[in-house]
Protein backbone atom coordinates (compact mmCIF):
# COMPACT_ATOMS: atom_id res chain seq x y z
CA UNK A 1 0.00 0.00 0.00
CA UNK A 2 1.26 3.52 -0.66
CA UNK A 3 1.77 5.74 2.28
CA UNK A 4 1.01 8.97 2.89
CA UNK A 5 4.37 11.17 2.21
CA UNK A 6 5.98 13.34 4.62
CA UNK A 7 8.22 15.58 3.08
CA UNK A 8 6.58 19.40 3.20
CA UNK A 9 7.18 20.52 -0.39
CA UNK A 10 6.68 22.84 -3.26
CA UNK A 11 6.30 21.03 -6.79
CA UNK A 12 7.08 23.45 -9.50
CA UNK A 13 5.79 22.08 -12.75
CA UNK A 14 7.51 23.92 -15.85
CA UNK A 15 5.29 23.41 -18.77
CA UNK A 16 2.60 24.38 -16.97
CA UNK A 17 -0.04 24.53 -20.08
CA UNK A 18 0.88 21.71 -21.89
CA UNK A 19 -0.82 18.49 -22.78
CA UNK A 20 1.29 16.26 -20.23
CA UNK A 21 0.34 18.50 -17.74
CA UNK A 22 -3.25 18.33 -18.10
CA UNK A 23 -3.94 14.95 -19.71
CA UNK A 24 -1.49 12.96 -16.47
CA UNK A 25 0.14 15.18 -13.64
CA UNK A 26 -2.93 17.13 -12.59
CA UNK A 27 -5.26 14.32 -12.94
CA UNK A 28 -2.23 11.95 -10.91
CA UNK A 29 -1.98 14.85 -8.18
CA UNK A 30 -5.74 14.88 -7.66
CA UNK A 31 -5.61 11.06 -6.95
CA UNK A 32 -3.09 11.71 -4.97
CA UNK A 33 -5.07 14.05 -2.87
CA UNK A 34 -8.01 11.78 -3.12
CA UNK A 35 -6.40 9.35 -1.02
CA UNK A 36 -4.88 11.32 1.20
CA UNK A 37 -1.28 10.64 0.56
CA UNK A 38 -0.23 14.00 -0.31
CA UNK A 39 2.04 15.76 2.65
CA UNK A 40 0.17 18.01 4.56
CA UNK A 41 2.46 21.18 3.77
CA UNK A 42 2.37 20.81 -0.34
CA UNK A 43 1.76 23.02 -2.92
CA UNK A 44 1.62 23.40 -6.75
CA UNK A 45 2.89 26.05 -8.92
CA UNK A 46 2.62 25.64 -12.73
CA UNK A 47 5.15 28.12 -14.60
CA UNK A 48 3.61 28.56 -18.18
CA UNK A 49 4.60 30.78 -21.11
CA UNK A 50 0.25 31.33 -21.59
CA UNK A 51 -0.95 34.51 -19.63
CA UNK A 52 -3.41 33.31 -17.03
CA UNK A 53 -4.27 33.86 -13.41
CA UNK A 54 -4.39 31.88 -10.94
CA UNK A 55 -8.43 31.04 -11.17
CA UNK A 56 -8.45 30.70 -14.72
CA UNK A 57 -5.31 28.18 -14.16
CA UNK A 58 -7.31 26.22 -11.94
CA UNK A 59 -10.31 25.93 -13.35
CA UNK A 60 -8.58 24.42 -16.96
CA UNK A 61 -6.97 22.09 -14.08
CA UNK A 62 -10.55 21.06 -12.99
CA UNK A 63 -11.83 20.01 -16.45
CA UNK A 64 -8.81 18.34 -16.97
CA UNK A 65 -9.14 16.35 -13.72
CA UNK A 66 -12.73 15.56 -14.22
CA UNK A 67 -11.86 14.43 -17.76
CA UNK A 68 -9.00 12.03 -16.86
CA UNK A 69 -8.81 11.25 -12.96
CA UNK A 70 -9.69 7.45 -11.94
CA UNK A 71 -11.80 8.67 -9.12
CA UNK A 72 -15.00 10.72 -9.40
CA UNK A 73 -14.23 14.30 -8.49
CA UNK A 74 -15.73 15.24 -4.89
CA UNK A 75 -15.92 18.80 -3.92
CA UNK A 76 -14.29 18.41 -0.86
CA UNK A 77 -11.09 16.98 -2.49
CA UNK A 78 -11.09 19.25 -5.73
CA UNK A 79 -11.37 22.41 -3.04
CA UNK A 80 -8.38 21.13 -0.95
CA UNK A 81 -6.38 20.38 -4.38
CA UNK A 82 -7.86 23.87 -6.02
CA UNK A 83 -6.29 26.51 -3.69
CA UNK A 84 -3.23 24.90 -3.71
CA UNK A 85 -1.93 25.46 -7.20
CA UNK A 86 -0.42 28.57 -8.45
CA UNK A 87 0.56 29.49 -11.80
CA UNK A 88 2.90 32.14 -13.10
CA UNK A 89 3.65 33.20 -16.33
CA UNK A 90 7.52 33.85 -18.04
CA UNK A 91 9.28 32.64 -20.78
CA UNK A 92 11.72 29.79 -19.79
CA UNK A 93 14.92 31.89 -20.68
CA UNK A 94 14.02 34.89 -19.31
CA UNK A 95 15.88 35.57 -15.96
CA UNK A 96 13.33 38.36 -14.45
CA UNK A 97 10.78 35.25 -14.39
CA UNK A 98 13.22 32.99 -12.23
CA UNK A 99 13.18 36.18 -10.01
CA UNK A 100 9.65 36.02 -9.71
CA UNK A 101 9.26 32.34 -9.02
CA UNK A 102 12.08 32.57 -6.43
CA UNK A 103 9.94 35.16 -4.23
CA UNK A 104 6.63 33.87 -5.07
CA UNK A 105 8.29 30.30 -4.02
CA UNK A 106 9.62 32.06 -0.63
CA UNK A 107 6.20 33.19 0.25
CA UNK A 108 4.65 30.22 -0.19
CA UNK A 109 7.18 28.57 1.70
CA UNK A 110 5.59 30.92 4.68
CA UNK A 111 2.34 30.23 4.31
CA UNK A 112 2.81 26.59 3.82
CA UNK A 113 5.37 25.52 5.35
CA UNK A 114 7.52 23.82 2.70
CA UNK A 115 10.78 24.63 4.27
CA UNK A 116 12.53 25.63 1.32
CA UNK A 117 11.93 22.30 -0.27
CA UNK A 118 11.68 22.06 -4.18
CA UNK A 119 10.43 19.49 -6.19
CA UNK A 120 10.74 20.67 -10.18
CA UNK A 121 9.06 18.45 -12.40
CA UNK A 122 10.28 19.52 -16.35
CA UNK A 123 7.22 18.86 -18.51
CA UNK A 124 8.52 20.62 -21.51
CA UNK A 125 10.14 19.80 -24.94
CA UNK A 126 13.78 19.08 -24.34
CA UNK A 127 15.14 22.15 -25.85
CA UNK A 128 14.07 23.12 -22.40
CA UNK A 129 15.81 21.22 -20.29
CA UNK A 130 18.91 22.75 -20.21
CA UNK A 131 17.82 26.14 -20.17
CA UNK A 132 15.67 25.36 -17.24
CA UNK A 133 18.55 23.57 -15.10
CA UNK A 134 20.81 26.43 -15.74
CA UNK A 135 18.63 29.16 -14.94
CA UNK A 136 17.35 27.18 -12.00
CA UNK A 137 21.08 27.14 -10.62
CA UNK A 138 21.94 30.80 -12.02
CA UNK A 139 18.98 31.80 -9.48
CA UNK A 140 20.25 29.86 -6.61
CA UNK A 141 16.97 27.76 -7.15
CA UNK A 142 18.80 24.22 -7.09
CA UNK A 143 20.98 24.05 -4.47
CA UNK A 144 20.33 24.51 -1.00
CA UNK A 145 22.37 23.08 1.94
CA UNK A 146 18.97 22.80 4.39
CA UNK A 147 16.46 21.79 2.17
CA UNK A 148 15.67 19.55 -0.60
CA UNK A 149 16.05 19.71 -4.46
CA UNK A 150 14.76 17.39 -6.99
CA UNK A 151 14.38 17.36 -10.34
CA UNK A 152 12.57 14.95 -12.79
CA UNK A 153 13.43 15.12 -16.57
CA UNK A 154 10.87 14.15 -19.22
CA UNK A 155 11.48 11.80 -21.79
CA UNK A 156 13.35 12.02 -24.30
CA UNK A 157 16.72 11.90 -22.72
CA UNK A 158 18.74 13.09 -25.44
CA UNK A 159 18.47 12.76 -28.81
CA UNK A 160 21.52 10.57 -29.26
CA UNK A 161 24.38 9.33 -27.17
CA UNK A 162 26.08 12.75 -27.65
CA UNK A 163 23.07 14.86 -26.92
CA UNK A 164 22.19 12.33 -23.82
CA UNK A 165 26.07 12.48 -21.97
CA UNK A 166 25.42 16.68 -22.60
CA UNK A 167 22.27 17.00 -21.07
CA UNK A 168 23.51 14.68 -18.05
CA UNK A 169 26.15 16.11 -17.90
CA UNK A 170 24.94 19.18 -17.43
CA UNK A 171 22.17 18.42 -15.02
CA UNK A 172 24.32 16.70 -12.72
CA UNK A 173 26.50 19.30 -12.71
CA UNK A 174 23.56 21.24 -10.80
CA UNK A 175 21.65 18.27 -9.27
CA UNK A 176 23.08 14.92 -7.74
CA UNK A 177 22.29 11.52 -9.44
CA UNK A 178 19.99 10.87 -6.31
CA UNK A 179 18.22 13.77 -6.98
CA UNK A 180 17.49 13.65 -10.55
CA UNK A 181 14.31 11.40 -11.41
CA UNK A 182 14.27 10.41 -15.53
CA UNK A 183 11.29 9.21 -16.09
CA UNK A 184 10.30 6.33 -18.13
CA UNK A 185 7.12 6.19 -17.46
CA UNK A 186 6.62 2.21 -18.63
CA UNK A 187 8.37 1.63 -15.19
CA UNK A 188 5.21 2.94 -13.16
CA UNK A 189 2.65 0.81 -14.99
CA UNK A 190 1.36 -1.51 -12.54
CA UNK A 191 2.50 -5.02 -14.52
CA UNK A 192 5.82 -3.62 -14.89
CA UNK A 193 6.64 -3.61 -11.25
CA UNK A 194 4.72 -7.20 -11.24
CA UNK A 195 7.44 -8.51 -13.23
CA UNK A 196 9.68 -8.55 -10.65
CA UNK A 197 7.16 -9.76 -8.11
CA UNK A 198 5.77 -12.85 -10.39
CA UNK A 199 9.07 -13.43 -10.60
CA UNK A 200 10.92 -13.49 -7.28
CA UNK A 201 7.90 -14.16 -5.09
CA UNK A 202 7.18 -17.62 -7.01
CA UNK A 203 9.56 -20.38 -6.99
CA UNK A 204 6.94 -22.11 -9.72
CA UNK A 205 8.11 -19.61 -12.38
CA UNK A 206 12.09 -18.08 -10.95
CA UNK A 207 13.51 -22.03 -11.34
CA UNK A 208 12.01 -22.34 -15.11
CA UNK A 209 13.76 -18.75 -15.84
CA UNK A 210 16.45 -19.64 -17.93
CA UNK A 211 17.61 -21.40 -20.97
CA UNK A 212 16.62 -24.86 -19.32
CA UNK A 213 13.13 -24.39 -19.98
CA UNK A 214 12.47 -21.47 -22.18
CA UNK A 215 12.06 -21.57 -25.89
CA UNK A 216 11.97 -17.88 -26.24
CA UNK A 217 10.55 -14.36 -24.92
CA UNK A 218 8.46 -12.16 -26.69
CA UNK A 219 7.70 -8.51 -25.22
CA UNK A 220 5.65 -6.75 -27.75
CA UNK A 221 3.95 -3.09 -27.52
CA UNK A 222 1.95 -1.98 -30.43
CA UNK A 223 -0.19 0.96 -30.84
CA UNK A 224 -3.31 1.50 -32.86
CA UNK A 225 -2.29 5.47 -32.90
CA UNK A 226 -0.55 6.81 -35.80
CA UNK A 227 2.12 9.90 -34.61
CA UNK A 228 -1.23 12.36 -34.40
CA UNK A 229 -0.34 15.73 -33.95
CA UNK A 230 3.64 14.86 -32.84
CA UNK A 231 5.08 13.93 -37.01
CA UNK A 232 7.38 17.10 -36.39
CA UNK A 233 9.00 15.01 -33.30
CA UNK A 234 8.94 11.78 -34.72
CA UNK A 235 10.75 12.74 -37.63
CA UNK A 236 13.64 13.38 -35.58
CA UNK A 237 13.51 9.86 -33.37
CA UNK A 238 11.48 7.22 -35.43
CA UNK A 239 10.57 3.91 -33.45
CA UNK A 240 13.43 2.88 -32.15
CA UNK A 241 14.43 5.89 -30.20
CA UNK A 242 11.26 6.22 -29.29
CA UNK A 243 10.24 3.12 -27.89
CA UNK A 244 12.89 0.77 -28.05
CA UNK A 245 15.91 3.07 -26.84
CA UNK A 246 13.65 3.55 -23.27
CA UNK A 247 10.83 1.34 -23.15
CA UNK A 248 11.49 -1.86 -24.68
CA UNK A 249 15.20 -2.00 -23.27
CA UNK A 250 13.98 -1.72 -19.77
CA UNK A 251 10.90 -4.20 -19.85
CA UNK A 252 13.27 -6.70 -21.18
CA UNK A 253 15.92 -5.73 -18.71
CA UNK A 254 13.48 -6.03 -15.84
CA UNK A 255 12.11 -9.74 -17.42
CA UNK A 256 15.91 -10.89 -17.91
CA UNK A 257 17.66 -9.58 -14.98
CA UNK A 258 19.23 -11.68 -12.23
CA UNK A 259 17.73 -11.72 -8.55
CA UNK A 260 19.19 -8.43 -7.03
CA UNK A 261 20.07 -9.02 -3.33
CA UNK A 262 17.97 -6.97 -1.89
CA UNK A 263 15.24 -4.80 -3.16
CA UNK A 264 16.84 -1.37 -2.93
CA UNK A 265 17.05 1.01 -5.63
CA UNK A 266 20.82 0.25 -6.53
CA UNK A 267 21.11 -3.37 -6.12
CA UNK A 268 17.74 -3.66 -8.69
CA UNK A 269 19.41 -1.41 -10.99
CA UNK A 270 22.79 -2.85 -11.13
CA UNK A 271 21.51 -5.88 -12.12
CA UNK A 272 19.37 -4.11 -14.72
CA UNK A 273 22.38 -2.68 -16.34
CA UNK A 274 24.12 -6.36 -15.99
CA UNK A 275 21.09 -7.21 -19.06
CA UNK A 276 21.99 -4.58 -20.68
CA UNK A 277 25.66 -4.83 -20.72
CA UNK A 278 25.09 -8.68 -22.15
CA UNK A 279 23.19 -7.49 -25.36
CA UNK A 280 24.66 -8.92 -28.21
CA UNK A 281 26.99 -6.71 -29.93
CA UNK A 282 25.37 -4.70 -32.85
CA UNK A 283 27.03 -5.66 -36.03
CA UNK A 284 26.28 -5.27 -39.92
CA UNK A 285 25.22 -8.96 -40.47
CA UNK A 286 22.91 -8.54 -36.62
CA UNK A 287 21.11 -5.95 -37.80
CA UNK A 288 20.67 -7.70 -41.56
CA UNK A 289 19.37 -10.93 -40.12
CA UNK A 290 17.89 -10.00 -37.00
CA UNK A 291 16.12 -6.58 -37.43
CA UNK A 292 13.26 -5.35 -38.92
CA UNK A 293 12.37 -1.48 -39.97
CA UNK A 294 8.50 -0.83 -41.33
CA UNK A 295 6.23 2.74 -41.68
CA UNK A 296 2.81 2.60 -41.96
CA UNK A 297 0.88 3.12 -44.79
CA UNK A 298 -2.73 3.90 -45.63
CA UNK A 299 -5.15 1.16 -44.03
CA UNK A 300 -8.26 0.72 -41.52
CA UNK A 301 -8.26 1.62 -37.94
CA UNK A 302 -11.25 -0.27 -36.96
CA UNK A 303 -14.06 1.60 -39.37
CA UNK A 304 -11.84 4.64 -40.15
CA UNK A 305 -9.53 4.96 -43.50
CA UNK A 306 -6.24 6.39 -42.27
CA UNK A 307 -3.25 8.31 -44.12
CA UNK A 308 0.14 7.27 -44.23
CA UNK A 309 2.81 8.31 -42.09
CA UNK A 310 3.74 10.27 -45.39
CA UNK A 311 0.76 12.26 -45.85
CA UNK A 312 1.11 13.39 -42.25
CA UNK A 313 1.25 16.87 -42.54
CA UNK A 314 4.14 17.39 -40.31
CA UNK A 315 5.98 14.57 -42.19
CA UNK A 316 8.09 14.71 -45.34
CA UNK A 317 6.32 13.16 -48.19
CA UNK A 318 9.85 10.94 -48.64
CA UNK A 319 10.24 10.31 -45.03
CA UNK A 320 12.40 6.85 -44.15
CA UNK A 321 11.37 7.40 -40.61
CA UNK A 322 11.02 3.79 -39.11
CA UNK A 323 7.01 3.57 -36.86
CA UNK A 324 7.91 0.14 -36.56
CA UNK A 325 11.07 -1.97 -35.43
CA UNK A 326 10.88 -5.95 -34.82
CA UNK A 327 14.31 -7.50 -33.75
CA UNK A 328 15.85 -10.75 -32.17
CA UNK A 329 18.44 -10.84 -30.36
CA UNK A 330 20.60 -12.65 -27.58
CA UNK A 331 21.63 -12.20 -23.91
CA UNK A 332 24.86 -13.24 -23.99
CA UNK A 333 25.30 -14.44 -20.48
CA UNK A 334 24.95 -17.87 -18.40
CA UNK A 335 20.78 -17.78 -18.04
CA UNK A 336 20.06 -16.65 -21.49
CA UNK A 337 22.50 -18.42 -23.85
CA UNK A 338 20.32 -19.37 -27.25
CA UNK A 339 17.16 -18.03 -26.09
CA UNK A 340 16.17 -15.76 -28.64
CA UNK A 341 13.98 -12.77 -27.35
CA UNK A 342 12.15 -10.86 -29.78
CA UNK A 343 11.24 -7.26 -29.66
CA UNK A 344 8.69 -5.89 -31.30
CA UNK A 345 6.57 -1.85 -31.29
CA UNK A 346 4.77 -0.56 -34.07
CA UNK A 347 2.09 2.38 -34.46
CA UNK A 348 -1.19 2.03 -36.29
CA UNK A 349 -1.25 -1.77 -35.76
CA UNK A 350 -4.32 -4.11 -35.47
CA UNK A 351 -4.35 -3.57 -31.63
CA UNK A 352 -3.15 -1.58 -28.67
CA UNK A 353 -1.12 -4.04 -26.44
CA UNK A 354 1.76 -4.60 -24.55
CA UNK A 355 2.33 -7.97 -23.47
CA UNK A 356 5.42 -9.89 -22.67
CA UNK A 357 5.08 -13.63 -23.44
CA UNK A 358 7.58 -16.72 -22.12
CA UNK A 359 7.22 -19.60 -24.26
CA UNK A 360 8.23 -22.76 -22.65
CA UNK A 361 10.42 -25.45 -24.75
CA UNK A 362 8.16 -28.13 -26.37
CA UNK A 363 8.55 -31.68 -24.39
CA UNK A 364 9.70 -34.74 -26.07
CA UNK A 365 7.85 -36.52 -28.88
CA UNK A 366 7.19 -39.34 -27.14
CA UNK A 367 3.90 -39.71 -25.26
CA UNK A 368 0.94 -37.07 -26.25
CA UNK A 369 3.05 -35.32 -28.95
CA UNK A 370 3.72 -38.14 -31.04
CA UNK A 371 1.37 -37.51 -34.58
CA UNK A 372 0.59 -33.90 -33.82
CA UNK A 373 2.51 -30.93 -32.29
CA UNK A 374 0.98 -29.43 -29.21
CA UNK A 375 0.62 -25.89 -28.22
CA UNK A 376 3.33 -24.83 -26.37
CA UNK A 377 3.06 -23.91 -22.33
CA UNK A 378 3.00 -20.04 -22.31
CA UNK A 379 3.19 -17.88 -19.76
CA UNK A 380 1.82 -14.11 -20.65
CA UNK A 381 2.46 -10.57 -18.76
CA UNK A 382 -0.05 -8.61 -20.22
CA UNK A 383 0.38 -4.82 -19.24
CA UNK A 384 -2.06 -3.34 -21.09
CA UNK A 385 -4.67 -2.26 -21.52
CA UNK A 386 -5.74 -5.58 -20.06
CA UNK A 387 -3.56 -6.01 -16.81
CA UNK A 388 -2.94 -9.64 -15.61
CA UNK A 389 -1.20 -12.87 -16.28
CA UNK A 390 -2.38 -16.18 -18.29
CA UNK A 391 -0.94 -19.37 -18.20
CA UNK A 392 -1.65 -21.39 -21.19
CA UNK A 393 -1.38 -25.28 -20.94
CA UNK A 394 -2.81 -28.59 -22.75
CA UNK A 395 -5.40 -30.59 -20.71
CA UNK A 396 -7.95 -33.38 -21.42
CA UNK A 397 -10.77 -32.48 -23.57
CA UNK A 398 -13.89 -34.14 -21.78
CA UNK A 399 -15.46 -37.18 -22.94
CA UNK A 400 -14.31 -40.40 -23.92
CA UNK A 401 -11.41 -39.58 -26.62
CA UNK A 402 -8.15 -38.41 -25.94
CA UNK A 403 -7.81 -35.30 -27.37
CA UNK A 404 -5.76 -32.81 -25.67
CA UNK A 405 -6.51 -29.05 -25.65
CA UNK A 406 -4.97 -25.83 -24.65
CA UNK A 407 -6.63 -24.29 -21.76
CA UNK A 408 -5.69 -20.45 -20.22
CA UNK A 409 -5.45 -19.65 -17.17
CA UNK A 410 -6.34 -16.52 -16.83
CA UNK A 411 -5.57 -13.81 -14.13
CA UNK A 412 -7.06 -10.35 -15.01
CA UNK A 413 -6.46 -7.70 -12.68
CA UNK A 414 -7.70 -4.59 -14.41
CA UNK A 415 -11.05 -6.87 -14.04
CA UNK A 416 -11.77 -6.97 -10.37
CA UNK A 417 -14.28 -4.69 -8.79
CA UNK A 418 -12.39 -3.24 -6.29
CA UNK A 419 -9.16 -2.81 -8.73
CA UNK A 420 -8.51 0.51 -10.17
CA UNK A 421 -5.15 0.69 -11.24
CA UNK A 422 -3.19 3.49 -10.86
CA UNK A 423 -2.02 5.65 -13.75
CA UNK A 424 1.94 5.10 -14.00
CA UNK A 425 2.21 8.53 -12.81
CA UNK A 426 0.30 8.60 -10.08
CA UNK A 427 3.09 5.86 -8.89
CA UNK A 428 5.59 7.82 -10.21
CA UNK A 429 4.94 10.91 -9.05
CA UNK A 430 4.40 9.40 -5.34
CA UNK A 431 7.75 7.85 -5.67
CA UNK A 432 9.26 11.22 -6.54
CA UNK A 433 7.93 13.28 -3.67
CA UNK A 434 9.07 10.04 -1.37
CA UNK A 435 12.24 10.22 -3.01
CA UNK A 436 12.59 6.87 -4.41
CA UNK A 437 14.15 6.60 -7.54
CA UNK A 438 13.85 2.30 -8.16
CA UNK A 439 11.08 3.16 -10.72
CA UNK A 440 13.29 5.75 -12.86
CA UNK A 441 15.94 5.06 -14.75
CA UNK A 442 20.09 5.85 -13.55
CA UNK A 443 22.09 7.38 -15.87
CA UNK A 444 24.40 4.15 -17.01
CA UNK A 445 20.92 2.54 -17.77
CA UNK A 446 20.60 5.43 -19.80
CA UNK A 447 24.13 5.53 -21.62
CA UNK A 448 24.07 1.94 -22.47
CA UNK A 449 20.91 2.34 -24.87
CA UNK A 450 21.32 4.76 -26.14
CA UNK A 451 25.12 3.51 -27.14
CA UNK A 452 22.94 -0.16 -28.62
CA UNK A 453 20.77 1.73 -30.21
CA UNK A 454 23.08 4.14 -31.88
CA UNK A 455 25.04 1.10 -32.94
CA UNK A 456 22.00 -0.14 -35.13
CA UNK A 457 20.91 3.40 -36.09
CA UNK A 458 24.49 3.93 -37.67
CA UNK A 459 24.40 0.56 -39.78
CA UNK A 460 21.17 1.03 -40.64
CA UNK A 461 22.49 4.57 -42.30
CA UNK A 462 25.42 3.47 -43.59
CA UNK A 463 24.08 0.47 -45.24
CA UNK A 464 20.78 1.93 -46.25
CA UNK A 465 18.70 -0.82 -44.64
CA UNK A 466 14.86 -0.87 -46.35
CA UNK A 467 12.39 -0.02 -44.67
CA UNK A 468 9.06 -2.09 -45.14
CA UNK A 469 5.70 -0.66 -45.35
CA UNK A 470 2.94 -2.04 -44.23
CA UNK A 471 -0.81 -1.35 -43.77
CA UNK A 472 -2.47 0.93 -41.27
CA UNK A 473 -4.70 -2.01 -38.99
CA UNK A 474 -2.17 -4.52 -39.60
CA UNK A 475 0.18 -6.59 -37.60
CA UNK A 476 3.48 -4.94 -39.41
CA UNK A 477 5.35 -5.67 -42.65
CA UNK A 478 5.52 -9.41 -43.61
CA UNK A 479 8.91 -9.85 -43.29
CA UNK A 480 8.76 -9.34 -39.05
CA UNK A 481 6.61 -12.32 -39.17
CA UNK A 482 8.85 -14.29 -41.04
CA UNK A 483 11.86 -13.54 -38.44
CA UNK A 484 10.05 -16.13 -36.44
CA UNK A 485 8.72 -18.30 -39.23
CA UNK A 486 11.90 -19.25 -40.70
CA UNK A 487 12.99 -20.28 -37.13
CA UNK A 488 9.50 -22.12 -36.71
CA UNK A 489 7.90 -19.92 -34.38
CA UNK A 490 5.27 -17.14 -34.51
CA UNK A 491 4.46 -13.93 -32.63
CA UNK A 492 1.75 -15.01 -29.95
CA UNK A 493 -1.11 -12.53 -29.71
CA UNK A 494 -2.78 -13.66 -26.22
C1 LIG B 1 5.83 7.46 -25.42
C2 LIG B 1 6.13 7.60 -26.89
O1 LIG B 1 7.01 7.41 -24.68
O2 LIG B 1 5.08 6.26 -25.20
C3 LIG B 1 4.86 7.59 -27.70
O3 LIG B 1 6.84 8.79 -27.11
C4 LIG B 1 4.02 6.40 -27.37
O4 LIG B 1 5.14 7.65 -29.08
C5 LIG B 1 3.84 6.24 -25.87
O5 LIG B 1 2.77 6.55 -28.00
C6 LIG B 1 3.16 4.94 -25.53
O6 LIG B 1 2.83 4.95 -24.18
P1 LIG B 1 1.64 4.07 -23.63
O7 LIG B 1 1.68 4.27 -22.16
O8 LIG B 1 0.39 4.56 -24.29
O9 LIG B 1 1.96 2.66 -24.05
Amino acid sequence: MQSRLELPSLMVIFGGTGDLTHRKLMPSLYNLFYQNLLPDSFAIVSVGRRDFNDEEYRNQVRESVERYTRFKVEEAVWEKMREKIYYIRFNFDDDSGYDSLKAMLENLDKRYNTLGNRLYYLAVSPEYFEVIVNKLDRHAMALNESSIRRIVIEKPFGKDLESAEYLNERITRVFKEENTYRIDHYLGKEMIQNIMVMRFANSVFEHLWNNKYIDNIQISSTETVGVENRGGYYETSGALKDMIQNHMLQLLALTAMEPPINLDTESIRDEKVKVLRSLQPVTGEFVKENMVRGQYGRGEIGIHQVNAYREDERVSPESDVETFVAMKLYIENYRWAGVPFYIRSGKRMANKTTEIVIQFKSLPKILYTKDEDLLPNLLVIKVQPKEGVMFQFNTKRPGTGNDIIPVQMDFCQNCMAENNSPEAYERLIHDFIKGDTTLFTRWDEVDFSWRYVEEILRIWREEETDLRSYPSGSWGPEEAHRLLEKEGRKWWLV
